[in-house]
């Protein structure tokens, strides 16, 4: 008979998953069970704690559907998805950011440069960007998805109003490296406020639901790492209070007026400016 006391129990639980055999699935699970026991240990884990916190993660897989998962919502407000992204940020390249729940595969692709405004309402903008490796030579073909929500704050999935497919393409860079989409300016939005990672974590703590205004971007080129990222509005209120911990300073970048009389008549405006946000992409190697 094996005597399990506080002294051993963890061993014993860590040992029992010896057997799994891929090496790094088993490292997955034995360190996870040694951090959770050390956890019971630290805090002292009442079993009225214990089963609440059970019937909360209850709770979080109840309110989950394939169109909504609340487990990777109760992941971005713990900060656990951005210090995965950060992990795997490279000094020197440009950092990763939230993926997000709106990213859908198969996005239209568009010539470069591309005009997403449509019947968009809301303030017509230029993002000029050019995709570079770490000693900053252009990359050219490269990659690049794009999404981002509407003026009402909402993706085009989550809005019958808008247009199947509105405000995201795929393009790829042109030789200098360069790409150029034609706007709206994305406006701040909530997370989900009706399930237990905000009524229960995030709200209580006095904490907001709200993001900063943001572009989405995948960008990937054979032979370097695939970049997912965001990028942030200089001028947005949200910007020191992400709900979801997005931000870097290396992802937010500022609209300037450039005098460019054919862009602007392109893009409907009356003047001969054009509100353009500037902001390059380095990829590190694979
Ligand atoms: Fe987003």
């Amino acid at each position: 008979m094996k005597n399990l006391t506080l002294d051993n129990i963890t061993a014993a639980a860590v040992d029992s998953f010896a057997g799994l055999p891929d090496a790094r699935r088993r490292e997955l699970v034995q360190v996870l069970v040694r951090h959770l026991h050390d956890y019971a240990r630290e805090v002292r884990l009442s079993h009225a704690e214990w089963r609440a916190a059970l019937g909360f993660l209850h709770r979080v897989g109840d309110i989950s559907t394939p169109e909504r998962s609340e487990f990777s919502l109760l992941s971005d407000v713990t900060g656990l998805s951005s210090q995965v992204d950060l992990l795997w940020s490279q000094a020197g390249a440009t950092p990763g950011s939230n993926l997000g729940p709106f990213h859908a595969a198969g996005s239209p692709w568009r010539d470069n440069p591309a005009d997403l405004i449509g019947d968009n309402a809301g303030t017509r903008v230029l993002l000029r960007s050019r995709v570079l490796d770490m000693q900053g030579q252009p990359l050219a073909g490269a990659e690049v998805d794009f999404w981002q929500n509407a003026a009402d704050g909402l993706y085009w999935q989550q809005d019958p109003r808008q247009p199947t497919d509105n405000l995201r393409c795929r393009l790829r860079t042109a030789a200098d490296g360069s790409f150029e989409i034609a706007t709206i300016r994305p406006v701040p939005y909530q997370i989900p406020t009706d399930g237990p990672a905000y009524l229960e974590l995030v709200q209580p703590a006095g904490r907001g639901s709200w993001r900063p205004a943001h572009y989405h971007l995948i960008v990937s080129m054979p032979g370097h790492r695939t970049l997912v990222t965001e990028v942030f509005d200089a001028e947005d209120t949200y910007l020191e209070r992400d709900a979801v911990f997005g931000v870097r300073e290396a992802l937010v970048g500022r609209y300037a007026d450039e005098h460019d009389p054919a862009a602007a008549q392109r893009l409907g405006l009356p003047g001969p400016t054009v509100p353009v946000m500037r902001m390059d992409f380095r990829l590190a190697q694979a």
